[in-house]
């Protein structure tokens, strides 16, 4: 018998940063990255101390009612609309997420998903896979040109300024909509207007979502927003599903009210829309805005950290960095 705390982790993440946990905790980690059921995970986190776990573990009341001993848990994500962190915080449980560490990689994705769309890359690269390369026609494959064109983004947190700073190697005027307006120096540093959210959606080119999913923002890009969009702009979402209405996004692209879009995040992914996945001029891809070795293993850090830290060691003892509900101490 050992009287160490236990930590369980949801998912194979980088062995050499769980294994940081080892001189305090007993930790057990799954060995294949899988969805639990509500009644799955209950039982997982019952008899835990503290638990790591990502976007798939969706946390509540319910998963934490058996769980007396648990103390944190560690969401491997910057956004938490898995966990219910006023269930958690009623439950006197503390929550952390990895904020700072992948602003750089999502904001490196979210150009490579808008430099894609306009340049209509990943088309032509099925087009090309599927043998149909047999002349290279003067006029096939035209896109977009992105220079000087605007770049609106909706959502101006770090990782919103990260994308914004990026815009100016593409000559691209960079206007933003936000609940509220950064500070001036913010603004001069990413070289960004703040606007009211219609003239966001009227004035860009480019639209890319960079906001949390809460209850205020679900479906905040609807058909009402939709209809506000040049017909020759692009929607670009590394935000999350839920966000944008993809039925709608869907029938705005097929009816060419909208010239297209890139899309990292769904509603209820892993499924996409079929009516997404039926469309040429969008791009898809399974969200991986932060997956990049070093970034997934910072925030496999990070997530070590807090745990460390709620526990009285590591370089932050007794001050978990990245807590999203410090009244729980
Ligand atoms: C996040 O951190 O919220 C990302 O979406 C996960 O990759």
């Amino acid at each position: 018998m050992t009287d160490k705390p236990h930590v369980w982790v949801s998912r194979p993440t980088f062995p050499g940063v769980i294994a940081r946990l080892e001189p305090h905790f007993v930790v057990s980690t799954e060995a294949e990255e899988r969805k639990f059921s509500s009644s799955e995970l209950a039982a997982k986190l019952a008899g835990q101390d503290a638990v790591i776990v990502g976007l798939k573990d969706r946390i509540g009341a319910a998963e934490v009612g058996g769980a007396e001993r648990l103390r944190i848990v560690a969401n491997l994500a910057v956004g938490y609309d898995n966990i219910d962190l006023d269930a958690m915080s009623a439950a006197g449980i503390a929550v952390s997420n990895t904020a700072d560490v992948l602003n750089e990689s999502v904001a490196d994705y979210a150009w490579a998903l808008l430099l894609g769309a306009a340049r209509r890359m990943t088309a032509a690269e099925r087009w090309l896979r599927a043998g149909q390369w047999h002349a290279t026609g003067f006029k096939a494959w035209l896109g977009a040109d992105v220079r000087g064109r605007t770049l609106g983004i909706l959502g101006m947190g770090r990782i919103g300024q990260a994308i914004a700073r990026r815009a100016v190697g593409f000559g691209m005027p960079v206007i933003y909509h936000n609940r509220s307006p950064l500070p001036a120096a913010d603004e001069r540093a990413c070289n960004a207007r703040h606007v009211d959210k219609q003239q966001l959606l009227c004035e860009s080119d480019f639209l890319v979502l960079a906001l949390p999913l809460t209850a205020q923002t679900r479906h905040a890009i609807g058909t009402p927003e939709l209809a506000l969009m040049k017909p020759t702009a692009m929607l670009v979402n590394i935000a999350r599903g839920g966000i944008v209405d993809d039925a709608a996004l869907a029938a705005a692209v097929r009816e060419r009210r909208l010239a297209g879009a890139a899309l990292d995040v769904f509603e209820g992914e892993p499924k996409v829309h079929p009516e997404l996945l039926a469309l040429d001029n969008v791009l898809l891809s399974p969200h991986i805005a932060s997956a990049t070795t070093e970034t997934r293993r910072a925030m496999t850090s990070v997530a070590v950290d807090n745990v460390l830290a709620l526990f009285g060691h590591g370089p932050h003892a007794g001050r978990p960095p990245n807590l999203l509900n410090p009244n729980v101490l």
